[in-house]
Parts: structure tokens; C-alpha cells; sequence
């Protein structure tokens, strides 16, 4: 099985090994905006390098990460600024010795002297905020931790800076004074405007991946704040998607833990307690009821049960089957309550199925004879970080040649094995993906793609046939079995 590409890869995390380090002279940033979002699971960061050109011919373009950044980013994307193509993003190999990481953005265009241009990185960071405190009370608030580093390392000299870090409300209960940066200091070193804490302007900073630079000025930032919204996190997930021509249905099947990772209960719940703060729409921000799910439309036999059995109090509201082009256009409801509130630390697991047409997302190719079927990786909850997925996909029986194109990497391991249900003659092929801290900006599909030959298609009817054939047969000896014994009751 080779893995085609039938589009290409959009970010590729590759180890370049005959990588030359950029030399500070090629650019320099005549501003870099840092602007980070704070959430809980997840932290949206968006940075812009106003970049010129000091030489021609210039290709790439490096961009420096400090190394507890970099583990915490899970995701991430460069574009320029305004357009929808991302850039081929490269990461350089890590220098032990170094505190920080490389990576390189491949421009669109070469730059010549004095050319500038807006590069824009995006980034997801998660599990980068924590409660505190650790524990709260039922009906008290939810107060998180975020740490950062105050500069936006550069290989290059930057002519100013700024970082803006946005909370969710104005409730910004502390954050830190930098130290020593009297050099690049114009006015104040931060200020605080409504929910937003502002690091910088800071002017002129020298190439500051160096190893006088960082040691000197780098230092961490935090930030206290009120967050109002639950911290959810999937601790597992496990997708499996089965495919099935003779009954033309796609069956997605998830069995989620939900971890609510804010503050843990000091004390007893109280359902009592819990039941008013409802009725006055009080729920203490770290307490999570409900969810809303968008499911796919056009789905049917929706279940929903957790360790105890069915879960009766969530509402599905099924939007009409649509169109393979128009997928994605209109969604089924899912309003999932589940059996208790969730509170910090708990965890909750349940298992969430349903049918699909399976026209609704394959079709099938005449000149190659292969039928291609959209998978997504997952259902997007809106704010939360999927821990781990392992995401099973299995063809119908006597699928053979299979190929498939995943949307980015983690899905490089891939493995093909087999899946033998009741009723299938030789067993049915099947592919697993195991990935780690998805977020929303991973909610993409996988293609599937494969060959059914008609003699499989039969397969299946022959095998039900025939064990139709045993009962009825089974059945005519078991009567003539009593009827023997019947007569020889009576002889
Ligand atoms: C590039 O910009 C510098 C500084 O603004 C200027 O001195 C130089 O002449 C420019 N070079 C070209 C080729 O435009
Ligand atoms: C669960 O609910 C569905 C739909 O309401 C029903 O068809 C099914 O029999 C129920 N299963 C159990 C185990 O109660
Ligand atoms: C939730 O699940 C995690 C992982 O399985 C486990 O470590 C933790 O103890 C669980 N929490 C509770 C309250 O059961
Ligand atoms: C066997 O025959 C008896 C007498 O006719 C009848 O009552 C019984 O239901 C039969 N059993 C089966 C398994 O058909």
C-alpha cells in the first residue's frame, strides 16, 4: 500500500538535514505583533513579521520559537498576510546547545533588496494554561495561569515590538512587570487596557536568538485571569468509521472520555445547589452541563449511552440529507447533556454513534475503477483539545488496493490490518491512525480510496444466503427430528 498524494501536503514539519542557518544580516523585521488569545484548552496565537529584504535573491524566511513554546504549539500555519495559500513551513534541525528552535518559512516569491512583505503565523498552544487556584468551591469562579516568554525571538534585529495578550473579559487578576529592559524601553514596559495587557512598544532589539540575548533579557511572562467558559479536554477518542456498500450506509461510532480540566471541587457537589444556580442561569463558569454538537445532516439511528445505558436527556435535531458539494453547509444538532454536570477534574465517558448515507461521502470513479470516501478525523468541539485519537477506518469486505490522503501528518502511521465481523467470509480491511493534541483547526477529513471487485460485491449475499440455507436446513432436520420421534411415541 503506497500512500498517493493527490494534493499536497499544506504543512509539512520536515527535517531538513543540509539546512544552512539564516545570517542575521538577510532581513530585518521592521515590526513583529505578537497577539495571543487566551483560552482555556486552547491558546490562539497570531504573530505578524513586517519583513524587508536586505539582500537579493532571498528564499526563505526563519522564524524562532523558544522551546516551551514550541512543545505547546500543536498546530501551526504561515501565510501572507491577506491571502489564502499557506507557505511550506520547514523546521530545522534542534541544536542542543540552543535554547530555542528554528523554522523555516518558504516565501512565496523571491525577495530582492529593500522588497518587504507581511508574513502572518498562526499557532494553536495547548494544555498551555492551568486553574488557580487548583481547587474552588461549587458556586465560585474559575480563575487560569498562562505563561509566556516576553520576547518574539528573531535571528534578525527587530525595530519594534509589541505583544498583546487578550483574555476573554477585563478580569485580569495579576500580571508580571518585565525586569531590565531599560534598552528598548521608549514609555512603560506594560500596560493594561480593558482585557488586554500590552508588552511593548520595545525598539530596536538586536538579533535575539543569540547567546548574549537571551540569557540577558528573555524572561517569562504570566498572566492571571478570570475565564468563563469550562476547560474541556478529550483524554481519548476513538473513531471508527465503517463502510459498508451492500447496505450503501457509513457508520461513525465515537467513544469519547471528556475531562473537564478546570479547577477541581473542593467539597461535595450538590445537586441542589447545582439546580439553582441553573434555574437563576448561574452555573459557576467551571461547571459544564451540556454541549452542542454539529453532526453530519442526513444522518440516522443516532445513540448516545454511557456506562449506565441510554442517556435520554440529549436532543438531536436531524438536518436533511445534502449533497456530497454541499457537505459541510448545514449540520445536525446534537444538544448532549450528560447524566451529571460535569465538574473540575471529572471525567466523563460515554459512546455517540450514527448512520449515514454513504452517497453523502464516496463516490466512485469509472476510468479508475476506485470508489473514494471522505472520512473526517473528527466532530469539532468548540475550544477543546483532543488529547489522543486513534481513528479506525473499515472498508467493506474485499476492498483491495486501498489508498489514502491525510490532511497532515500524525497520520503517517497508519496501519493496515483486518476486521472480521459475523457474517464475513475472508475479513474486512481496515486502516487505524492514531494522532495527539488535535484542536478545532484539525477537524479535516481523510480520503480513502479503494477497489471492490465484483466478485466481493456478491460475497456478502452468499455468505447471508447461505447462512440462511443452514437455519432453514437446520430447521427441517430439527422438525423431522420431532416428527420421528413424535411417530415413535406413537407406534
Ligand atoms: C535600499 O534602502 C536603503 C535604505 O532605505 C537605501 O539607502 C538604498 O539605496 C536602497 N537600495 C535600493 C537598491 O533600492
Ligand atoms: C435506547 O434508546 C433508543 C431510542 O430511544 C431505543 O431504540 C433503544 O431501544 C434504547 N436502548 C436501551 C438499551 O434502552
Ligand atoms: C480521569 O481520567 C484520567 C485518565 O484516565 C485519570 O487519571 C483520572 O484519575 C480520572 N479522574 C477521575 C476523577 O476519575
Ligand atoms: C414436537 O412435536 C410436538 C408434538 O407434535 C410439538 O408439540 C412440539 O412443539 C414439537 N417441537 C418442535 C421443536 O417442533
Amino acid at each position: 500500500m503506497t500512500p498517493k498524494c493527490w494534493r499536497s501536503v499544506p504543512f509539512l514539519l520536515l527535517l531538513s538535514i543540509t539546512s544552512v542557518f539564516a545570517s542575521s544580516q538577510s532581513f530585518e523585521n521592521t515590526a513583529i505583533v505578537r497577539t495571543i488569545e487566551l483560552g482555556g484548552s486552547l491558546v490562539h496565537v497570531t504573530t505578524t513579521f513586517a519583513i524587508r529584504a536586505l539582500e537579493d535573491g532571498l528564499k526563505t524566511y526563519t522564524i524562532a520559537f523558544g522551546r516551551e513554546e514550541k512543545e505547546k504549539s500543536s498546530w501551526l500555519e504561515a501565510k501572507v498576510k491577506g491571502q489564502q495559500e499557506r507557505l511550506e513551513v520547514k523546521e530545522l534541525p534542534f541544536d542542543g546547545s540552543k535554547d530555542h528552535h528554528l523554522i523555516e518559512v518558504v516565501l512565496p516569491k523571491t525577495l530582492s533588496l529593500n522588497k518587504t512583505l507581511n508574513l502572518v503565523l498562526e499557532s494553536i498552544q495547548t494544555h498551555a494554561t492551568y486553574p488557580y487556584p487548583a481547587s474552588v468551591g461549587q458556586n465560585e469562579e474559575q480563575a487560569l495561569k498562562y505563561h509566556t516568554d516576553l520576547f518574539v525571538l528573531s535571528p534578525y534585529a527587530t525595530s519594534v515590538q509589541r505583544t498583546k495578550i487578550k483574555s476573554r473579559t477585563p478580569r485580569v487578576i495579576s500580571y508580571t512587570t518585565p525586569q531590565d529592559i531599560e534598552p528598548f524601553m521608549k514609555e512603560s514596559a506594560v500596560t493594561k487596557t480593558g482585557a488586554t495587557v500590552v508588552y511593548g512598544p520595545y525598539d530596536n532589539i538586536p538579533p535575539s536568538t543569540s547567546s548574549s540575548f537571551i540569557p540577558k533579557y528573555q524572561q517569562p511572562v504570566v498572566i492571571h485571569y478570570f475565564h468563563d467558559q469550562p476547560v474541556i479536554e478529550l483524554l481519548d477518542l476513538k473513531r471508527s468509521v465503517e463502510i459498508s456498500h451492500w447496505g450503501a450506509n457509513l457508520n461513525t461510532e465515537d467513544k469519547i472520555t471528556l475531562h473537564n480540566a478546570g479547577p477541581q471541587l473542593k467539597g461535595h457537589f450538590s445537586r441542589l445547589d447545582h439546580q439553582t444556580q441553573a434555574y437563576y442561569k448561574r452555573v459557576a463558569p467551571h461547571v459544564l452541563p451540556a454541549m452542542t454538537l454539529h453532526l453530519p445532516s442526513g444522518i440516522r439511528n443516532a445513540y448516545y449511552y454511557d456506562l449506565i445505558g441510554n442517556v435520554s436527556t440529549s436532543r438531536l435535531r436531524v438536518a436533511p440529507s445534502v449533497p456530497k458539494d454541499k457537505q459541510g453547509t448545514q449540520f445536525s444538532v446534537l444538544d448532549l447533556r450528560p447524566r451529571y454536570p460535569l465538574l473540575g477534574g471529572w471525567n466523563y465517558t460515554f459512546t455517540l454513534g450514527w448512520d449515514a448515507p454513504l452517497q453523502d461521502s464516496a463516490s466512485y470513479d469509472r476510468s479508475t475503477g476506485r470508489y473514494i470516501v471522505e472520512v473526517p478525523i473528527m466532530t469539532p468541539i468548540l475550544g477543546a483539545v483532543i488529547n489522543q485519537e486513534e481513528l479506525t477506518v473499515i472498508l467493506p469486505e474485499g476492498a483491495t488496493d486501498v489508498q489514502f490522503v491525510a490532511p497532515f501528518p500524525g497520520a503517517a502511521d497508519a496501519l493496515i490490518g483486518t476486521h472480521t465481523t459475523y457474517l464475513d467470509t475472508t475479513g474486512r480491511p481496515k486502516l487505524t491512525f492514531h494522532y495527539k493534541d488535535l484542536t478545532v483547526k484539525q477537524a479535516e477529513s481523510i480520503f480513502v480510496s479503494y477497489k471492490v471487485s465484483w466478485a466481493a460485491h456478491l460475497k456478502k449475499p452468499v455468505a447471508v444466503g447461505t447462512a440462511f440455507f443452514s437455519l432453514f436446513s437446520l430447521g427441517m432436520i430439527a422438525r423431522r427430528m420431532n416428527l420421528t420421534l413424535h411417530q415413535k411415541k406413537v407406534s
